[in-house]
């Protein structure tokens, strides 16, 4: 089997890490290269933790691009309360040897994305900045992307305010534009990645495995062990982005429906929320169900692999 072409968008954050490794322990899975974006912690460091985890998974030959250091109309509100205030908390991963491309984010997404024969699929596992400017700058790309399958949102809920989550609240009029495009949509919300807990069972079987990547994905997951129940998740991290990459290698572990999304971008109150029960068209195809079993024995198969 070919593996499927794939472009990783991330803000990491320690969830965005844990995508990437599961992402290139998988061979299923051909990354042809990450683009960072302001999100979890600002565009600097994003950039740089995401050459961090590509030269930890031996992947220094990866090709990492610096995007959009803030989002289209609000100001920049991090999440280093979450992951630690060089995004990583718990990795102990040195700084990066490997450079960074010249080339802007946005610009690589356009030209890859125009080179393409709309085989190539986008995760997009932060607030949605460089891929919403991607489709202004160049909406010919629409209909050559395979699909792109978002961690963000909720249909009930959300975990920055009460309907809104991290991703689409940070920056609600990118998500806007991507979930308007008319690409091919799925959208993996909190509604399921909030059944994902890393528990003390689960991360202690990925520490077992006892190699490097195993290690810092272990140290990063037991940070979250104590904290408290809530709307992080509790018992243990939520494991938000490496549903993403799993649902590309195992879609069954997912049930999804068909919906319309729309996106608040006006009301205060309920900025960022993903509104599901407006009448029209369905635009996007939104996980309802999670196999969290099944999810994190992919997981822990995998890392052993790294
Ligand atoms: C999302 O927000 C970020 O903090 C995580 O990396 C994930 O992408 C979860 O709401
Ligand atoms: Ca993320």
């Amino acid at each position: 089997m070919e593996a499927r072409p794939l472009i990783i968008d991330c803000d990491p954050g320690q969830d965005d890490a844990v995508a990437l490794l599961l992402a290139f322990a998988s061979p299923e899975l051909e990354v042809l290269g990450v683009t960072a974006v302001a999100g979890n912690v600002p565009l600097e460091l994003t950039a740089a933790n995401a050459r961090r985890v590509c030269e930890l998974a031996g992947r220094g030959d990866m090709a990492v691009y610096a995007g959009c250091p803030r989002p289209i109309l609000r100001p920049l509100e991090t999440a280093a309360h979450v992951h630690g205030e060089d995004g990583l908390e718990g990795a102990n991963l040195p700084a990066p040897a490997m450079a960074l491309q010249s080339r802007h984010a946005v610009d690589y997404l356009v030209a890859r994305l125009m080179a393409s024969d709309g085989d190539v699929t986008l995760a997009a596992l932060g607030p949605l900045t460089n891929v919403a400017l991607a489709i202004v700058a160049a909406p010919a790309i629409v209909p050559r992307i395979r699909e792109i399958v978002i961690m963000g949102g909720a249909i009930e809920g959300g975990n920055v305010t009460a309907h809104a989550e991290f991703n689409i609240h940070t920056d609600p009029h990118a998500a806007a534009v991507v979930f308007s495009a008319g690409a091919r949509l799925t959208m993996i919300g909190l509604d399921v990645t909030h059944r994902a807990i890393a528990t003390r069972e689960r991360v202690a079987a990925i520490r077992a495995i006892g190699r490097a990547p195993a290690q810092t994905v272990a140290g990063m997951l037991e940070q979250h062990l104590d904290d408290p129940a809530g709307r992080h998740g509790g018992g243990g991290a939520a494991l938000h982005d490496p549903c993403v990459i799993a649902y590309l290698l195992q879609p069954a572990l997912f049930e999804t429906q068909s919906m319309r999304v729309e996106i608040e971008t006006e009301d205060p109150a309920s900025l960022g929320r993903t509104i599901a029960d407006r009448p029209g068209a369905a635009n996007a195809n939104v996980a309802i169900g999670i196999d969290a079993e099944g999810y994190f024995a992919l997981l822990t198969e995998r890392f052993a692999r790294l």
